[in-house]
């Protein structure tokens, strides 16, 4: 009887969480606001053509909007007098494209007034700047709507650390419904962009009482990262690139770097180091094709996480704050 219970009760989670994913559609648009893709993708790739690197920042502005009350956009929300909002938390701190996402509300606003959601806004940019980037296209399921809420606190709860394990990333991306190998497919995103030294200098310098330096880092690239990383607070905002080898192209040398124990964050490398998780990184290492898929398709899960539609929320006017405020 227990385990009969057991089911119900996981199959409604179940039937819940494919409920809520199957409430996005493809054609959400189509009728009221159907140049939306057109518009988006435009600016995405003017702002990418100018700097690369802002295709990594929208890509990143999706995973931490997802992760924090939702694919809602409440990333995207200014602090205010009375509210400390998720973008001044510290692991948002660094977040960068937001300006695009503002250019493309203002266009759309202008075009079909109070239809396209910033939620959604996001969600395409992020495909359009991995697709431009060489990475894989996929249709994105729209018909989000926007959050209210917005809170720092939140965010610093619930965004993955760059110091964290095997067992707590796989935790926080369980947290959201996602799976170990979601984790393992996602991660592939830090073949672009950059991080800053602070995210990862205790590698390098204060490691263990054994080890000053990590020893799962390839030597020679620990050499190289503390020259772009000296000791000290001066350094702790100068950057590096994830992806040493092709760092604005969306392949999967980030798989191979780890491999080679040329990866930068500690969260990244313990993906190679731990036996639990060490096959699937050398499989994407040696097969492209199917890692492409799998992200893809792992954008989408990701995308739908703890969605608003319907009635909920609100499609805001500016992404920066909410109507009526
Ligand atoms: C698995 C847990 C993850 C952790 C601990 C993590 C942590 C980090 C950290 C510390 C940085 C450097 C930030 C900086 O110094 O400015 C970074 C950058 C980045 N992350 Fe992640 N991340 C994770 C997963 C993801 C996922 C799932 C995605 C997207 C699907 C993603 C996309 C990116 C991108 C594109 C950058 C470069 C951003 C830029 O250049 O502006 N990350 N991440």
């Amino acid at each position: 009887m227990a385990k009969l219970w057991i089911a119900v009760v996981f199959g409604t989670i179940g039937i819940l969480a494919s409920v809520a994913s199957s409430q996005l559609s493809v054609g959400f648009y189509e009728k009221q606001c159907p140049q939306v893709e057109a518009v988006v993708q435009s600016f995405v790739q003017d702002a990418i053509t100018r700097k690369p690197g802002v295709g990594a920042g929208l890509l990143r502005l999706q995973f931490h909007d997802c992760f924090v009350q939702g694919c809602d956009a409440s990333v995207l929300i200014d602090s205010t007098k009375n509210n400390s909002a998720e973008k001044d938390a510290p692991p948002n701190i660094s977040l960068r494209g937001f300006e695009v996402i503002d250019a493309a509300k203002a266009a759309l606003e202008t075009q079909c007034p109070g239809v396209v959601s910033c939620a959604d806004i996001v969600a395409y940019a992020a495909r359009d700047s991995v697709f431009k980037l060489g990475g894989p296209f996929w249709e994105v399921p729209v018909g989000r709507r926007d959050g209210t809420i917005s809170r720092m606190k939140e965010a610093n709860a619930s965004l993955p650390a760059p110091f964290f394990n095997v067992a707590q990333l796989t935790q926080n991306f369980a947290a959201q419904g996602l799976s170990q190998d979601d984790m393992i497919v996602l991660s592939g995103a830090h073949t672009i962009g950059i991080a800053h030294c602070f995210t990862f200098s205790p590698r390098l310098y204060n490691f263990s009482a054994n080890a000053s330096t990590d020893p799962t880092l390839d030597p020679n690239f620990a050499t190289a990262l503390k020259k772009q990383c000296p000791p000290g607070k001066a350094a702790a905002f100068n950057s590096v690139v994830l992806d040493s080898h092709t760092p604005i192209h969306f392949d999967n040398s980030y798989y191979v770097n780890l491999a080679l124990q040329k990866g930068v964050l500690g969260s990244d490398q313990v993906l190679f180091s731990d036996a639990a998780t060490s096959k699937a990184i050398k499989t994407s290492s040696v097969d492209e094709e199917s890692w492409r898929a799998k992200f893809a398709a792992a954008m989408i899960k990701m995308g739908s996480v703890k969605v608003k539609t319907g009635q909920q929320g609100e499609i805001r006017k500016s992404c920066r704050a909410v109507n009526h405020s």
